[in-house]
């Protein structure tokens, strides 16, 4: 990391802001976007003065790098408003060590600790309005860095830029989501960046989705690229699966990301005595334990959509449902311990909640 110590911020505000034509009740993930947004450019092998600026479009040359070779990481992460009107971040630490594991991963600069915290927390101070309080809203953030150089030789580059930008959101999924088993397309092997959050493992999911979305399913449950016989993630989620009274998930590895929510569940599920198992996971398990009815419930988790309970699968042509969930179900009462911890609503037993202090 490099050794810099004082970040120098510079903050230009935005002369008017759009909060008041934003409609709260109708928000499209990710498609509405607040007054500023933070950058930051590595030129010369150095990181540049930070800067804030009003959200505004950017100028790139057309061979910048990350056009051609997609050398670009983001993160996700939330800032959550309780009713006092004081704001709070969940974990933030792990979304900074885990985009510079990307960085590293995509040969581009690890970026400094104290510009990452100081750039968030001034950008939330000034997009503090845009922070509605209640379970259920948050401000969904987006850390990204990006090679900028104009040079389209298939190498590192030299010029990047990290910026974060802040857009209010709630639910990602619209209710519970159908999923398709992977058996033909893969979205990690080993060696490879599955662990990352790089860009190109979402492009690269994107089309497998399609297929799944036209045969009526919302995401594809990726399985191990070797056999497609192992569970690993579930789209843009971590997976967990409940046989009987217990919760699986698949232990990460170089083919999966490290999810802040998946390793905030297996503690939830620890200190609420729910039995939770980090494991390999086969598909053939998890269909004989629908069949014999023991498998209870599978739930994605993520930042974004927290925890999505899964209604039915399909592997191999055939469908097959899920029981309905209840308040007594795992996803629900996880999700619920989770959000109020988010919210500030509930005691957080491992620090996790990071109150995010009125600027002075
Ligand atoms: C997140 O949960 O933050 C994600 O990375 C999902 C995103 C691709 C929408």
């Amino acid at each position: 990391m490099s050794n810099i110590n004082t970040s120098n911020l510079h903050v230009e505000k935005a002369k008017t802001s759009k909060l008041a034509d934003v409609n709260f009740e109708d928000l499209a993930f990710g498609k509405t976007f607040t007054d500023h947004m933070f950058m930051c450019d590595f030129v010369n092998g150095e990181w540049q003065q930070p800067q804030i600026k009003p959200y505004q479009p950017m100028q790139m040359e057309p061979s910048a790098r990350v056009f051609h070779y997609g050398q670009a990481v983001f993160e996700g992460m939330k800032a959550y408003k309780d009713d006092h009107d004081d704001v709070f971040l969940f974990r933030p630490e792990e979304n900074f060590k885990r985009i510079n594991k990307s960085c590293a991963r995509l040969a581009m600069p690890e970026f400094p600790e104290n510009y990452f915290f100081e750039g968030l927390t001034t950008l939330l101070n000034l997009d503090r309005d845009w922070i509605k309080p209640g379970v259920g809203n948050s401000l969904y953030l987006r850390p990204f860095a990006i090679a900028t150089d104009p040079a389209i030789a298939a190498a590192p580059g030299e010029s990047y830029r990290f910026m974060i930008i802040c857009a209010p959101a709630k639910a990602y999924y619209k209710g519970t989501v159908k999923v398709l088993i992977a058996e033909e397309f893969s979205r990690s092997a080993n060696g490879g960046v599955g662990f990352a959050k790089a860009a190109g493992n979402y492009a690269a999911q994107f089309y497998p989705t399609s297929l799944a979305q036209q045969k009526g399913y919302q995401q594809v449950i990726w399985t191990d690229a070797d056999t497609h016989t192992y569970l690993e993630e579930a789209g843009t989620m971590n997976v967990f699966f409940r046989i009987n009274d217990t919760l699986i998930t698949a232990p990460i590895s170089d083919r999966i990301l490290d999810g802040v929510t998946r390793k905030s569940l297996i503690q939830l599920a620890k200190d609420n005595g729910i039995a939770c198992e980090v494991r390999q996971i086969k598909v053939s398990e998890i269909v004989e334990a629908s069949k014999n009815g023991s498998l209870k419930e599978i739930f994605g988790a993520g930042t974004a959509a927290v925890i999505s309970p899964i209604e039915g699968f399909e592997y191999q042509n055939t469908y097959r449902e899920l029981p309905e969930i209840n308040d007594h179900s795992y996803s629900s009462v996880l999700k619920q311990k989770m959000l109020e911890i988010q919210h500030n609503l509930a005691e957080d037993l491992h620090n996790w909640r990071h109150e995010v202090e009125v600027a002075k």
